[in-house]
Formats: structure tokens, sequence, C-alpha cells
């Protein structure tokens, strides 16, 4: 707190030598009072039920709070105000505010305190009570500002104690996903050549086999099942080492159409219908194909994913401004705020077979392209994906 404070607070309210006087001269009315005047503040603040909920029969606590109070009380009275006078109120916010004390409830126990000691100030027999009284006003005022300076330097340290812990977490997040990026690229690598190697030799023996033997499903099974490694392993390499766009002039409509027709067959599409109506006004797009194709795979599947069986997906494109508009609305489940905040996390996911990767590589994809992509959600409602990207070429 600043040194300077307590002198700027005492001239400001006038407080003079005359009034530290004259609560010296309180001390010996007030002392052998303090332990009553404790007692009553406590019992008044334990009848609110957040106070009560603080202190909730925690005798250590309150003790330590009848004690801290009673030399707050008996310090009002010592007749130094100095230094050491103020080190000892700046740490009463922070204090509070880590036991959740609210700033309010200093107004309370203020008036609280003030109405016990001005009591027994009119009740005694001390010369010039009303004297006394003002002096005795303007301390508790000092006071006040003080406590209130110590609430707002609590206040600033927890911000920033929370924004060194978001920035902390950020870093480790950030270490955690590189990490998990090359060891997953490594992975996929070595994984890559023995699959295209197993994937040969069964079609070798496929070919061995008669049309009618009845290992042939089995080999069917062992084939799809390869593929499915082997676009895993494709999604980990395209997100670990993203290859930058070639681009050329597209067809958005006929690549969607496409990918319409390769999804067909995957078995989270096969009871979902969609609703595309190709539009014949559309320029061309600059951009990579391949991985355009990608982001509606991913858009898709998740669409479907998150729906019903007979749900309808829509698709729709157009053009905004100097962009070709691209969106896909699903009445899927929708997204929790959490899943919402995390979609687009590498790794990030709700299913039990998804990599986590579908979003991310969508987005990386779209920004490549210096376009943008956005998701709009409503829990049980669905979800809409906007796909900006731009017509002409960088
Ligand atoms: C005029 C009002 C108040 C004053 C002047 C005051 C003063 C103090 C002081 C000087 C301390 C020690 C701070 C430190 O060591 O950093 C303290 C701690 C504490 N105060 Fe207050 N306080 C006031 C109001 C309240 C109220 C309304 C509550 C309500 C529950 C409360 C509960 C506590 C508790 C629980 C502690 C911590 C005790 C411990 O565990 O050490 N105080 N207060
Ligand atoms: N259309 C959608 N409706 C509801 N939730 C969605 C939708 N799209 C994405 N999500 C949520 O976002 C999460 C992340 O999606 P993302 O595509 O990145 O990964 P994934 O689908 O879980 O796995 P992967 O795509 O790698 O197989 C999903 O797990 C899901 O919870
Ligand atoms: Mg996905």
């Amino acid at each position: 707190m600043d040194a300077n404070l307590l002198q700027i607070i005492k001239t400001s309210i006038g407080f003079t030598e005359q009034d530290a006087a004259s609560l010296h001269q309180l001390g010996p009315l007030i002392r052998p009072a303090v332990p009553a005047i404790v007692d009553a503040f406590y019992h008044r603040i334990s009848r609110h039920p957040d106070s009560r909920e603080i202190l909730a029969g925690d005798h250590a606590v309150e003790g330590r709070l009848r004690q801290s109070l009673g030399l707050w009380i008996n310090s009002l009275f010592a007749g130094t105000y100095d230094q050491a006078y103020l080190a000892r109120r700046a740490t009463i916010g922070a204090t509070h505010l880590c036991l959740g004390i609210p700033q309010h409830a200093m107004f309370v126990a203020m008036e609280i305190i003030w109405q016990h000691i001005s009591d027994l100030i009119r009740s005694s027999q001390v010369p010039q009570p009303e004297a006394k009284l003002v002096s005795l006003h303007k301390l508790l005022t000092i006071d006040f500002a003080l406590i209130l300076e110590s609430y707002k330097q609590g206040y600033a340290d927890q911000v920033r104690e929370s924004e060194r812990s978001l920035v902390r977490d950020k870093l480790t997040r950030a270490e955690h996903l590189a990490e998990i990026g090359s060891l997953a690229a490594s992975i996929a690598h070595e994984v890559k050549n023995p699959l295209a190697g197993i994937s040969g030799a069964i079609q070798v023996i496929r070919k061995g086999l008669q049309p009618d033997d009845p290992r042939r499903p089995i080999i069917a099974e062992v084939l799809s099942q390869i593929d499915r490694l082997d676009s895993a392993v494709k999604d980990l390499l395209l997100y670990a080492r993203p290859n930058p766009p070639r681009i050329l002039k597209c067809d958005l409509n006929a690549i969607i159409e496409r990918v319409l027709k390769v999804l067909r067959a995957e078995p989270d599409m096969r009871s979902i219908q969609v609703d595309f109506q190709p539009d014949p006004q559309l320029p061309p797009l600059p951009a990579d194909e391949a991985q355009i194709e990608q982001v509606l795979i991913n858009l898709l599947l998740n669409a479907a994913q998150a729906s019903d069986d007979g749900d309808t997906i829509h698709i729709s494109v157009g053009i905004n401004n100097s962009s070709l508009r691209l969106i896909l609305r699903d009445h899927g489940h929708g997204m929790e705020d959490l899943v919402r905040e995390r979609m687009f996390e590498p790794f990030f996911t709700t299913k039990a077979k998804g990599t986590g990767l579908g979003l991310s590589i969508c987005r990386r994809v779209v920004e490549a392209h210096r376009g943008c992509i956005s998701v709009e959600t409503q829990l049980g409602e669905g979800t809409t994906v906007t796909v900006d990207l731009p017509i002409n070429a960088a």
C-alpha cells in the first residue's frame, strides 16, 4: 500500500494531533470493554447467513477473528497513527477476500463497531464526549478508506493471479498439443507403410480365393478396417504436417456432389437425408480441391453423427461479398457450452471413436485459403457451420 496514503487521507479528513490525543485519552475507557465489544460484534455478524457459512463452527477461525478484531480496536486508541498502523490494515482486504468476506460486509461491520463504541463514550464520564466522538468518527472513516483500499489491492492480486494461471494453462496446453502432434506424426508415419503392405498382401490372398469361398466376407471386413485405419493415419499426418494448398479453379457444386456420392456408403450417412440444390450461377473457386473435399467430409460426418435417423442436413452455397459461402445446417443434438468452446481444439472429442481432429483440420484448411469458418449451435436444436472462401486468389 502506498506509504503516503495514510497521510493523504488524514489531511483530507482533517485528522489532527488534537484528534490523536483525544483518542489516546479514550484508551483506558475502551480497553477493558474490548472483549465485550468483540463478543457483541461476533454475535451480530454470525446472525447473518453469509457470515455463518464462513465461520461455520470453526473455533480456530473464530478465535483468530476475535483476536484480530480485538487488536484492531485497541490500536484505534493507542494514539499513534503511523506506518505501522497502516501496515496492520494493508492485508485486511486480501485476507477477507480469501475467506469470501465481501467488501459490502465492511459497511455493516463498521456501523456495529461505531454504535458500540459511541454508546460506551456517551454513557461514560469522559470530558467533552461530543468532541471525542468527532475524533473517533474521523478515525473510523480513515480506517474504512484504508480497508477499501486493501480490498482494491486484494482484487488486483486476484486478477493478476487468475491471468497468470490462465497464461500458465495455455502454455502447458500448447506444449502438450505440440508434443502430442509430433508423437502422432511419427506413429502415423511408422504405421502407414506396414499398413499398405498388409493391405497388398490381403488383396493377393483374396485373388487366390474361389468366388464362393466362405472366407471372402472376413477378408472384406479386414480390408475395410484397414481403410479406416488408413484414413485415421492420413488425418493425423494432415494435422501434424499440413500441406500448403495447391490452388486451382474449382467448381464447388461439383465438389459437394462428389463428396455426397462418396459418403453415401458411409454407415453414419446411410439413414440421413441431404438437401442440396447446386447453384448454377456460382463462380469458380480458387482452391485445393482435395482439401476442400476433406473439409466437407469432416463437416458432413459431424452433422450426420449428431443427427438422428431420418434427419435432414441442409447444404446451401452462395456468394457473400467477395467470398463463396457454404452453409451446412443440421437438426442434431447441438453442443453444450464446454464443447462449443473447445470444438476446434485438436484432439478434443466427445465421441468414443473420434480423433477430435475433424474441426481443427477444417479450420486450418479454411484459414490456409484465407477464408473463415464459424459455428452456431443450440443444444437440442442443431448446428450451423458457415464457411467463407474468397473468390479471388491471393
Ligand atoms: C470493521 C470491520 C472489520 C475489521 C476492521 C476487520 C479486521 C480484520 C483484521 C485486521 C484481520 C487480520 C488480517 C490479516 O492478518 O491480514 C481480519 C481477519 C479476519 N476477519 Fe475481519 N475485520 C472486519 C470485519 C469482518 C467481518 C464482517 C467478518 C465476517 C465474517 C470478518 C472475518 C474475519 C476472519 C474470518 C478473519 C481471518 C481470521 C484468521 O483466520 O486469521 N471480519 N479482520
Ligand atoms: N454438427 C455438430 N453437432 C454437434 N456437435 C458437434 C458437431 N460438430 C462437432 N461437434 C462436436 O465437436 C467435437 C469436435 O469435433 P471434431 O470434428 O473436431 O472431432 P470429432 O468429430 O469428435 O472426431 P473426428 O472428426 O476426428 O472423427 C465433436 O466431438 C462434437 O462433440
Ligand atoms: Mg468430426
